[in-house]
């Protein structure tokens, strides 16, 4: 390895190049990372240095790194014999010529989902399916109103940052994003906040769109909502003449344990992303055929379009993960090792006064939540420590208050059982 090949060399490399806003800036002693490699749940930097991975590509691999389906498919469309004869279709010119892996991801994905939802729109990031939600509901109400929560989290395009909740995120913009579009709640409300909510909106020039939400808040520190909240919604929403938006991004395709919340509750469009892609960019809204044929039938040229939708690799990639998610019931994985893991944190951290509660949001979705005593962004300091101690986690709530863990949903006990072990030892040269 030389001098400018250790991780703070290629950080420093990268902060002299790229804007200041994306490299974060880590000093020596906070023990610097940048990626090499990786297989399932472990990671290695450049130092050669090994990782347990606790946060999956900030939830999005469902199946961990470069799992063999991946692989395969990578092989299949690279160097395997189907590409010596027949080579693969690298850009397929997305919604004006498909590809067929387009066509079987769309058919694999509309499988998982109850009946009713059954028209896709693919895009590549997350923010963009949230847009597509956001722009279906204006065309089948006519109206663009929203109801969003506080520290709820969609994306930082222009067109969804009104339904995101952080204030830094959205201040610096606030002139370019014009009147009020949104009226954001407490998450988790109750009726009648809401119903005076969406007078207000249908009173105001933009009416009532509908309210978009995260069945589980993820980067607001897995927050819960009240049982049957998310019901009560829907059915205030239709009454309204509303749609319903859950943002699945994070939540869907089994991190919960479950496909999608949309199997019990009435949500008109539901947004899937990171689990999506299985590792590759790529995400998508699924919505009812009543909204989503408010969009104009395409006559050559779609009105909201990217040249890199359904992107043939991704698709393939995505087809394939899903594949594999289905036929070793990734959901019920989610589900025991969730049960599991959240049992065992709430031992350790029994009695540590500066955690103030476990938070599980169902399946592999777990956040720490420390207390004030912990001191100023206790979430974010565990994160840089835990590198030290090998594990990869990712600080989450509002001024990093806790530490999320979003792993692999095929992650084995052993390394989670490391990991815990890892936790008590920096929770021991904590306090
Ligand atoms: C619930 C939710 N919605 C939307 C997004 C935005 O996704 P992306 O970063 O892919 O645009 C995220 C990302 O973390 C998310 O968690």
């Amino acid at each position: 390895m030389t001098s400018r090949e250790t991780n703070l060399a290629f950080l420093e490399r990268l902060m002299s190049l790229e804007c200041q806003d994306a490299t974060y800036p880590v000093a020596p002693e906070a023990n610097p990372l940048v990626f090499e490699s990786a297989s399932g749940s472990v990671i290695r930097d450049v130092e050669g240095r090994e990782y347990v991975d606790l946060c999956a590509g900030f939830g999005a691999l469902a199946l961990g790194h470069n799992h063999p389906v991946v692989r395969e498919v990578f092989a299949r469309l690279s160097s395997g014999a189907f590409a010596s004869t027949v080579p693969p279709i690298v850009h397929g010119m997305g919604d004006v010529y498909p590809s067929r892996a387009k066509v079987e991801l769309i058919e694999e994905l509309r499988s998982l989902m109850p009946e009713r939802l059954c028209r896709v729109s693919l895009s590549i990031s997350g923010g963009q399916a949230v847009e597509v939600a956001l722009k279906t509901a204006m065309l089948s109400t006519g109206h663009a109103g929203f109801i969003s929560f506080k520290d709820g989290y969609h994306g930082v395009d222009l067109g969804v940052l009104p339904v995101t909740s952080r204030r830094d995120f959205k201040d610096p913009f606030k002139k370019y994003l014009g009147e009020r579009v949104a009226i954001e709640l407490p998450y988790g409300c109750g009726e009648e906040l809401l119903a005076d909510a969406i007078e207000t909106l249908k009173s105001s020039p933009c009416g009532f769109a509908g309210i978009i939400a995260e069945p589980v808040q993820g980067r607001g520190g897995v927050i819960n909502p009240p049982a049957n909240w998310l019901a009560m919604i829907a059915g205030l929403a239709h009454k309204s003449g509303g749609v319903l938006i859950l943002d699945e991004i994070l939540t869907g395709l089994g991190r919960r344990g479950k496909w999608t919340e949309a199997e019990s509750v009435d949500a008109d469009l539901v947004c899937f992303g990171k689990a999506l892609g299985g590792g590759m960019p790529l995400s998508a809204c699924v919505g009812t055929e009543k909204v989503m044929s408010a969009w104009p039938k395409s006559t050559g040229e779609a009105i909201h379009t990217g040249t890199f939708f359904g992107h043939p690799l991704s698709c393939a990639i995505a087809a394939a993960s899903l594949r594999e998610m289905k036929r070793i019931d990734i959901c019920a994985m989610a589900r025991e090792t969730g049960a599991w893991l959240y049992e065992q944190l709430r031992i350790k951290f029994a009695g540590d006064p500066t955690v103030e509660e476990i938070r599980w949001g169902g399946g592999l979705m777990i956040a720490i939540k420390f207390n004030e005593s912990a001191g100023p962004a206790p979430g974010a300091v565990a994160m840089d420590r835990l590198r030290a101690h090998g594990i990869i986690a990712l600080a989450s709530g509002a001024g990093g208050t806790s530490l999320s863990l979003t792993p692999a949903l095929v992650i084995p006990r052993d390394l989670l059982t490391c990991a815990i072990e890892s936790f008590q030892t920096f929770r021991a040269q904590r306090n």
